[in-house]
């Protein structure tokens, strides 16, 4: 039986008077890839961004495995019940979210290693030894145990890229979101960080993907949402959304990807 690891209900955000997202609502089950598609400035970040409460949500209810983060409080806002946050709960609960960027922010002044110990020794304090034994096993599954002691500096932008992911790792996350992980890739390399996200979404991690491998989300992908106008404008199976696409925008969306081939 299917479980639902993360509930997202009339998810809202504002900056200032800015509706970035205008009620989104998502279901994940646990073990599942779903991937999200949009055009620049749709709020594909802003939402990952909530899901790990680097953004506060400014109304709407996140829960992960059965369990709404934060209080419901007594207001509502465009007709969605607000939260008030306890800042311990968010850092208990990013430990549980993973997230890799566009960008792969490793400490510079540290190698590898230190880089993906960083934070099991910090933020878990996990004792050195562990940390180290952890590392290397999340070195290996993104095949690059033997760059363990090179600085970030010496590596290819698609191996920086699959240390950053063996640094989520690391933190033995229950779910995994990645924002463009692979636009800032010289095309040869994509396929190298593409592969050690497939054969983590084989090994069961239930993931999110904003992702414009439009190839990618259809091969693999369990839900493709098209994220439009602050809101989730359609979804469904890869091949209902990236091939048989019913809206207007959706369409005028795809359109624009001419070396996408099924
Ligand atoms: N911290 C912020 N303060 C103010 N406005 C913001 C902030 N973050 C994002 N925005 C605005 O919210 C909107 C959505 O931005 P977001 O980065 O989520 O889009 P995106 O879909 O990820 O775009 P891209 O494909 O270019 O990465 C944009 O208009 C952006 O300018
Ligand atoms: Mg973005």
């Amino acid at each position: 039986m299917s479980e639902a690891i993360l509930k997202v209900s009339s998810l809202h955000k504002y900056f200032d008077d800015l509706h970035v997202l205008q009620g989104v609502d998502l279901e994940v089950q646990r073990g599942e890839m779903v991937c999200m598609v949009g055009s620049s400035g749709s709020g594909k970040s802003t939402f990952l961004r909530c899901l790990n409460f680097m953004e506060q949500p400014s109304a709407g209810r996140i829960e992960f495995n059965g369990k709404a983060v934060g209080r419901e409080s007594a207001e509502t806002r465009d007709g969605a019940p607000t939260y008030t946050y306890d800042e311990r709960e968010l850092v208990r609960l990013r430990t549980h979210v993973g997230m890799v960027f566009q960008q792969f922010n490793l400490f510079p002044h540290m190698t590898v290693m230190q880089n993906v110990m960083e934070g099991p020794a910090t933020v878990l304090r996990t004792g050195k030894e562990e940390a180290g034994k952890r590392a290397k096993e999340n070195l290996e599954k993104v095949g690059l145990l033997e760059k363990a002691d090179q600085y970030p500096s010496r590596l290819s932008g698609g191996q920086q890229q699959r240390v950053a992911i063996a640094r989520a790792l690391a933190m033995k996350p229950d779910v995994m979101l990645f924002d463009e992980v692979t636009s800032s890739l010289d095309p040869e390399l994509v396929g190298e960080v593409l592969n050690v996200m497939r054969d983590l979404s084989a090994e069961g991690m239930t993931m999110i993907v904003v992702t414009h491998e439009l190839g990618f989300a259809y091969h693999l992908a369990k839900q493709v949402l098209f994220l439009h106008d602050g809101v989730i404008h359609e979804r469904g199976t890869p091949d209902e959304v990236l091939k048989n696409p019913q809206k207007e925008r959706t369409k005028g969306f795809l359109a624009g990807f001419t070396d996408f081939y099924f």
